[in-house]
């Protein structure tokens, strides 16, 4: 079994690409990426015998080439390509945003026509599903109202030419991933060395998973031959309070700062409200009906200071 993954050398790609080198299932692992690969592989030791790199620059215009081998023997392929949505959103933000995965699921789709994936997974955030207030969010809720929901309706048209060719599609919709390089923590970190944690305070639910059940439910639903959205956060989403009470306390910060919705709303502007203060009570209704069963159900089981001592991006993963 080939697989090829895009957005490889990012949080979660690094997770994904560490855990098939442990444990399988693909024999053969190809990264789709727009950096240099000689020098991928000299910060990626492990890939170096094992994973085939691939260059392709989107935004320049070029095709994608995949190995003639591979496109013979069948592949699947996962899709976690795409500017941080992380704010401020300005114009010029999004439209990186909407381009990096817009427009590259178009092209995706323009090249492999003719030899489409047998199953595509695309990466996606319960950002879609908008703000629900206390409604519990499963795979059958539509999605919602805002920028995220337009933004990943459009990736999902634009991938439909490769359903209609053959393809299996996932739509694995990500709560906040949680895990040694996550951008959150990475991002706080500099307060972290203070002593400082920001204790954002909201009684909006926050949908999370830890990046060992988000990697293993990806490879999960490929070997159930699953298909459509899924929603891939934990069973117990909490509400924000909570959240940045626990990752204070787990962290052990001398002071929790503490910074009401309302204010973060005003700071974080647009990002802020779709990306943190939505409220989203989303349930991974698909992966528990399937069986599979969470390492990580609980955010107390989380180990705070064990995901900020590894090295950024996961490495030490993979
Ligand atoms: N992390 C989370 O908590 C979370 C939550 C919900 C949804 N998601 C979604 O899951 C996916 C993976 O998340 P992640 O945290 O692993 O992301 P990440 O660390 O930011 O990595 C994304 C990868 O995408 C590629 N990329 C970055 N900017 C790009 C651009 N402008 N155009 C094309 N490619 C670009 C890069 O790969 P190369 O440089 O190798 O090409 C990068 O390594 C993203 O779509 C993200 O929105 C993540």
């Amino acid at each position: 079994m080939n697989i090829v993954v895009l957005g490889a050398t990012g949080f979660i790609g690094s997770h994904l690409v560490g855990m098939l080198l442990d444990s399988g299932p693909y024999s053969r692992i190809v990264v789709v990426t727009r950096r240099d690969p000689r020098v991928l592989l000299e910060e990626r030791p492990r890939w170096r015998d094992r994973v085939e790199l691939v260059r392709w620059r989107p935004h320049r215009g070029e095709p994608l080439a995949l190995p003639r081998g591979l496109l013979e023997e069948g592949y699947d392929l996962v899709n976690l390509a795409g500017e941080r949505i992380t704010g401020p959103w300005t114009r010029g933000k999004k439209r990186n945003i909407w381009e990096s995965r817009v427009d590259l699921a178009k092209r995706l789709a323009e090249s492999l026509g003719d030899t489409p994936p047998r199953l595509l997974v695309q990466a996606e955030g319960t950002g879609v599903y908008g703000d629900r207030g206390d409604e519990e969010v499963s795979e059958d809720t539509p999605p919602g109202r805002g920028f995220l929901a337009r933004l990943t309706r459009a990736v999902e048209e634009a991938l439909q030419p490769l359903g209609e060719n053959g393809s299996r599609l996932v739509f694995a919709r990500f709560g906040l991933v949680l895990g040694p390089g996550s951008p959150l923590l990475e991002s706080l970190k500099p307060l972290f060395g203070l002593g400082l944690c920001p204790l954002l305070k909201g009684a909006n639910w926050l949908p999370w998973v830890h990046v060992e059940d988000a990697v293993a439910s990806l490879i999960y639903a490929a070997k159930k031959g699953l298909d459509g959205p899924l929603n891939i956060v934990s069973p117990n989403p909490v509400r924000m309070t909570e959240f940045f009470q626990k990752l204070c306390h787990g962290i052990g910060a001398r002071l929790g700062v503490p910074i009401p919705g309302r204010l973060l709303s005003i700071l974080g502007g647009e990002f802020a409200r779709e990306a943190l203060l939505a409220s989203c009570k989303a349930v991974p209704k698909r992966l528990m009906e399937e069986g599979y069963v969470f390492k990580y159900p609980l955010l107390d089981q989380v180990e705070w200071k064990a995901l900020l001592a590894e090295k950024q991006g996961g490495q030490g993963h993979v």
